[in-house]
């Protein structure tokens, strides 16, 4: 009989041919939401094959482990869309071994992601500004370029440039109101730059900072005027089921060409998602984020900026490169039009810039006595410094947070024993599970 392994959780039977994957979820206890309960209408039972192969489980999963979509696939129309690259689990069949991941959005129990964020004796600096506009008529018939620079050395005495990101939207905003425009000038660059654009006046804008983790991505959105926090959010990170642990993402990559550009896709379509829902959650508008800032590990950091990783998988543990890295929101594929991002430095071969942050936040290297800082995650960091001198070092942290290697029990996510109470009297066990 095919084996089916599902991910996050590592739930995994033996099935017969021909069983829904919603079925076999049931049957074992993962959590796969259905309101339709199976009809095919309600799109909530999305699930995601992963292709290719999987050593943890000795899997080699091809392009035809799940029978091909049906009638209920092809005709479902329900209001919520269907993913790229998903199948309906109430409709999908199995036909050979497959691993399959459940994404959070169809987990009834999603995992309970919190890291909280502490803006304790933050300088509140943005590198961008904002400057409302009075534009007349174009009489000159100049472009519309030209008309913001104008407009922008008369009214405030900044010479700036526009950046190309603005170009699509600009003459359409110029006519909404009048000639009424804020810009959001960024100075990152040396020369002022003309980096976001709206109708009428605006006086608020948004930074996202997020924290790529082996196994969660943390992200907070921020007020960039005001330093206040206004929306965070988490999820785990979809590159789970390509190996929970860094080594067996990079051995994923080493044994199946191509592999990498799957796990940059997947953490890149994470972020795009975890941007989108704090946006909402906050009430404003993707255009109104006008800063990224990413940390990870160098595995992460490489996976998100589609950099190969595998030669962080053996000695030397050679970096890419180890500078912070500029560019725009765009070019990771997340859906804020006017963001740039900033992914921080990493200080060497498995030290990265979740590190070089946690430094800055909470200064090893400012103080005049040693101080030693312990980042405890999948993977372990540990700083120890003084004004003078600072050493750093890292280790996985192993099956306590990962989860891997393990065969008769699971990370701490919804299904896990908790706690365990044993009545002195009578012996009888009492026992909590999460979610
Ligand atoms: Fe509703 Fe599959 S359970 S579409």
């Amino acid at each position: 009989m095919p084996q089916i392994v599902f991910t996050p959780s590592g739930l995994h039977t033996d099935v017969p041919v021909g069983t829904s994957v919603l079925d076999v979820a049931r049957s074992i206890g993962v959590d796969i939401d259905s309101v339709c309960g199976g009809r095919g209408i309600c799109g909530r039972c999305q699930i995601e094959p992963s292709v290719g192969s999987f050593p943890k489980w000795g899997l080699v999963v091809g392009e035809s482990a799940l029978s091909s979509p049906g009638d209920t696939e092809t005709n479902y129309r329900g209001k919520r869309p269907l993913g790229a690259g998903c199948r309906l689990s109430c409709a999908a069949l199995i036909a050979e071994d497959v691993v399959i991941d459940v994404p959070a959005s169809s987990q009834v129990h999603r995992q309970v992601v919190r890291k909280a964020v502490d803006l304790t004796n933050v300088v509140v600096d943005p590198v961008v500004s904002l400057h409302y506009l009075q534009l007349g008529p174009n009489d000159d018939g100049i472009s519309a370029t030209e008309l913001v620079c104008a407009g922008l050395l008369d009214q405030h005495s900044i010479s700036a440039r526009i950046d190309s990101r603005v170009f699509p939207v600009i003459v359409s905003v110029l006519n909404k109101e009048r000639g009424h425009v804020t810009v959001a000038v960024s100075r990152s660059a040396g020369t002022p730059m003309v980096v976001g654009i709206w109708a009428g006046f605006t006086d608020a804008i948004f930074g996202l900072a997020v924290d790529i983790g082996s196994t969660t991505i943390a992200g907070h959105l921020c007020d960039l005027s005001t330093g206040e926090v206004v929306a965070s959010g988490g999820r785990m990170n979809p590159q789970i089921r390509f190996g929970e642990d860094l080594m067996s993402r990079v051995s994923y990559v080493m044994m199946n060409p191509g592999g990498e550009v799957e796990l940059t896709k997947s953490v890149r379509r994470a972020l795009d998602e975890l941007s989108a829902e704090l946006c909402d959650e906050a009430g404003i508008a993707p255009d109104l984020v006008l800063d990224c800032v990413f940390v990870g590990n160098p595995v992460m950091h490489h996976l998100l900026l589609g950099y190969d990783p595998v030669p962080l998988g053996q000695s030397p543990f050679t970096l890419a490169t180890s500078e912070s890295v500029q560019g725009r929101a765009r070019d990771l594929d997340i859906d804020l039009p006017f963001a740039s991002f900033y992914v921080g430095p990493c200080i060497a071969g498995h030290v990265g810039a979740d590190t070089t942050a946690a430094m800055l936040a909470e200064g090893p290297h400012r103080g005049d006595t040693w101080q030693l800082l312990v980042d405890v995650g999948t993977n372990a960091e540990i700083v120890l410094g003084t004004a003078t001198a600072s050493f750093a070092a890292s280790s996985p942290t192993g099956p306590a947070f990962e989860g891997a290697q393990l065969v008769s029990g699971q990370r701490a996510t919804a299904g896990a024993i908790e706690r365990v109470r044993i009545d002195p009297e009578t012996l009888a066990p009492r026992f909590r599970v999460i979610g």
